[in-house]
């Protein structure tokens, strides 16, 4: 046993949020906006998974919470029991990476390989996947080089597309769930994310901008589902750090009419979430019981069902 996992500690539930956002099956945009009230929006068609699942967090905007969204919901999902892995597919140097530095994997120079080695055929991603503080999860990270993917040859990167799908179907049996972390750049490494995941979450944020990030994430994952991964589901569009205000009431509803079967959260505006990052622990570590951690547990009961978790 390494002296990390000596240290082990087990991520608690945390208490229902007496305030809870509502569920419905469609924002209401007509009532007038005063009277309106935040809720999730839950799908007739929406039905939860099986485990064994893959779900990748994408957007190709920038700092709209795709982050945090992998961390918390990985974390929501250790708190259940499972069996988690978390893969940082972003090389940005301030990303999951640098976020978990102290306390998700071994910080001491033992951590020999990364998701780069795994593209470059030097690492399996078993080997790439570490034992972290906390109990459940397991982390691949990434490191500033992953970059180099995007302009290896073929004898350097072999079907770059598809490897990182190739490899987590070779080990799926020992995982219960697989977040993967994707960056800004609609590159190989994010596509790839893409190709192997069997749900798409879509992180969005309110803010003028957005409204155009999100025409070009509805094109993104269409085409993709056209030529490179047909069985790809949007299951989820989180509103991270959100805010009753009008304009992400119109985006939110937007984003409905684009992926009428998938769930919008509203993840609630917390002060912590940058306290969190800059104190590198997840948010639920960091301040137990803010909003969106709460809006977090939420969309992961939803996405895979409790009747099929680990007894
Ligand atoms: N619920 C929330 N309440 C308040 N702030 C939030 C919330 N969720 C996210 N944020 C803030 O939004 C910012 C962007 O978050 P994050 O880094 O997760 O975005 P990202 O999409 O991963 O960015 P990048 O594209 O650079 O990888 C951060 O400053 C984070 O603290
Ligand atoms: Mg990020």
């Amino acid at each position: 046993m390494t002296a990390l996992q000596a240290q082990t500690v087990p991520v608690p539930m945390l208490d229902v949020d007496l305030e809870f956002l509502d569920i419905v099956t469609e924002w209401d945009v007509s009532t007038p906006h005063h009277r309106w009230k935040p809720a999730i929006v839950v799908p007739a068609t929406f039905r939860p998974a099986d485990l064994s699942r893959v779900i990748v967090v994408a957007n190709q905007k920038g700092g709209v919470g795709k982050t945090i969204t992998a961390l918390e919901l990985a974390m929501a999902y250790v708190a259940r029991g499972l069996r988690v892995r978390l893969i940082d597919a972003d090389p940005q140097k301030a990303a999951l990476t640098h976020w978990l530095r102290e306390t998700c994997y071994p910080a001491d120079g033992s951590t020999r390989y990364t998701l780069r080695h795994v593209y470059f055929g030097k690492a399996t991603l078993a080997q790439a996947t570490y034992p972290t503080i906390y109990q459940g999860l397991y982390f691949v990270p990434s490191d500033p080089d992953l970059d180099d993917v995007e302009m290896a040859g073929p004898d350097k990167v072999l079907s770059p597309e598809t490897l990182l799908r190739d490899s987590l179907r070779a080990e799926a049996a020992d995982w219960d769930v697989t977040v993967i972390d994707s960056g800004p750049r609609l590159g190989r490494i994010t596509i790839s994310a893409l190709v192997a995941a069997h749900d798409a979450v879509i992180a969005i944020q309110d803010g003028g901008l957005e409204v155009a990030g999100t025409g070009s994430v509805v094109t993104t994952i269409g085409s993709l589902r056209e030529r490179l991964n047909p069985d790809l589901k949007v299951r989820a569009i989180f509103f991270t750090d959100f805010k009753k205000e009008k304009l992400p009431r119109k985006i939110g509803h937007a984003m409905h009419k684009a992926f009428p079967d998938a769930l919008i959260v509203p993840a609630r505006e917390s002060t912590q979430a940058g306290w969190a990052s800059l104190a590198r622990k997840p948010l639920r570590v960091h301040t137990p019981g803010e909003k969106p951690t709460l809006d977090y547990d939420r969309a992961a009961d939803l996405l895979i069902a409790p009747r099929q978790k680990a007894s």
